[in-house]
């Protein structure tokens, strides 16, 4: 690839500053890879709610569609949650999502070393993390119809669905499988099939693929010990595959057990579209003050590589880089639990300014 079209939507709270660091990280790896980058930068979620009055226009939906893919830094804030759900900043991410068909989110948790001691995990269960949950992203509960919320005070009624057709199992099983043979194949699907019968239509379409990934260990598992699991035993774990829902959830909790929700980037991956975004939030109470951990969003911009511009090895550079920025003590002050023996705090540029530092150097 050589020439590179992207659609920056920073978004809100800490989303601008976590962006702008990546951004540095994107320039350096497509000049390293000899690819021409060509930015594009919007309004998104309630910074567009500002601009535009609605927190995703249709032009930018439409355009989302045809660059090679977006970046995103976060969305949402204290000052738009009062709007009708249509209006919301999370609605303008929802929209892009499903506009995009990006329906398989990917979402690595590897422990860093220099780290273990900054997860609330004991030491030798915290060694272990290193797994990849992939989230179905643009169906479950999230987009079911009927939704909606009814009746006069007093008598109101709220309304979700969670409804998944068989070829939407099928699409989202057979990438986490794929995965999984990438990996260590081992794949555990997580659903609530003692309850719900979409579940057990999850549980059976996912069973069924496990013939044609014959190599791939295919395990069960309900959600509720899922959670628990990913704290007693998280080294059992290779690729999850999960609902919407679920897997917002079990996303955050295995950032947690990583030292911090700052860690974890993430991939959306349609047939011909990508959105990489962090997984955490717009922290507003962070935002302005250059406290921000940019990890995330530069981990984002290595998954970029990886999957959009099919450049692994600048991909492994960026997060080797990482990884040796965490191992010099650099600290945003989300990662200092724990020991802080041999650490420094820095903020969110001068995390950027040691990536882009360990980068240069080699
Ligand atoms: C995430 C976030 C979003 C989600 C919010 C901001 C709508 O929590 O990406 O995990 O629920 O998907
Ligand atoms: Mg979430």
């Amino acid at each position: 690839m050589s020439e590179l079209a992207i659609l920056v939507t920073p978004g809100d709270g800490i989303g601008p500053e976590v962006t702008r660091e990546a951004l540095r990280v994107l320039q350096w790896g497509a000049d390293e890879a000899g690819i021409r980058l060509h930015l594009e930068q919007r309004d998104f979620g309630g910074a567009s709610i500002e601009a535009c009055g609605v927190p995703a226009t249709d032009e930018l939906l439409k355009r989302a569609t045809e660059v090679d893919a977006v970046l995103l830094g976060a969305v949402g804030g204290p000052k738009w949650d009062h709007l009708p759900r249509d209006k919301r900043a999370e609605t303008g991410l929802l929209s892009l999502r499903s506009a995009m068909g990006v329906y398989a989110n990917l979402r690595p948790a590897k422990i860093f070393a220099s780290l273990v001691d900054a997860s609330p995990l004991r030491a030798d269960l915290a060694a272990k993390v290193d797994y990849v949950v992939v989230r179905e992203l643009i169906g479950g509960l999230y987009f079911g119809e009927p939704r909606g919320l009814s009746g006069a005070l007093g008598a109101r009624t709220g309304i979700n669905t969670l409804r998944y057709h068989e070829d939407e199992i099928r699409r989202i099983g057979r990438r986490a499988f794929a995965l999984a043979r990438q990996r260590k194949k081992k794949l555990c699907s997580v659903d609530k099939a003692n309850v719900l019968e979409t579940m057990q239509l999850w549980r059976a379409v996912v069973s069924e693929l496990a013939n044609e990934f014959a190599d791939v260990a295919l395990s069960h598992m309900y959600v509720d010990n899922c959670a628990m699991q990913l704290v007693l035993d998280p080294g059992q774990f290779d690729v999850i595959v999960c609902e919407n829902l679920f897997g917002d959830i079990l996303s955050d909790e295995a950032s947690a057990t990583t030292g911090s929700i700052g860690l974890l980037p993430s991939a959306s991956l349609g047939e011909n579209s990508a959105l990489y975004e962090p997984i955490h939030g717009s922290a507003p109470d962070l935002a302005g003050q250059d406290k921000a951990n940019p990890l995330a969003a530069i981990m984002s911009v290595a998954m970029l590589f990886a999957h959009t511009a099919r450049r692994t090895d600048i991909a492994a550079r960026i997060d080797s880089a990482v990884a040796a920025v965490l191992a010099d003590g650099k600290r945003t002050s989300d990662l200092l639990r724990g020991s802080q023996a041999g650490t420094t705090r820095v903020g969110t540029r001068q995390m950027g300014d040691a990536v882009l530092a360990k980068l240069a150097q080699h």
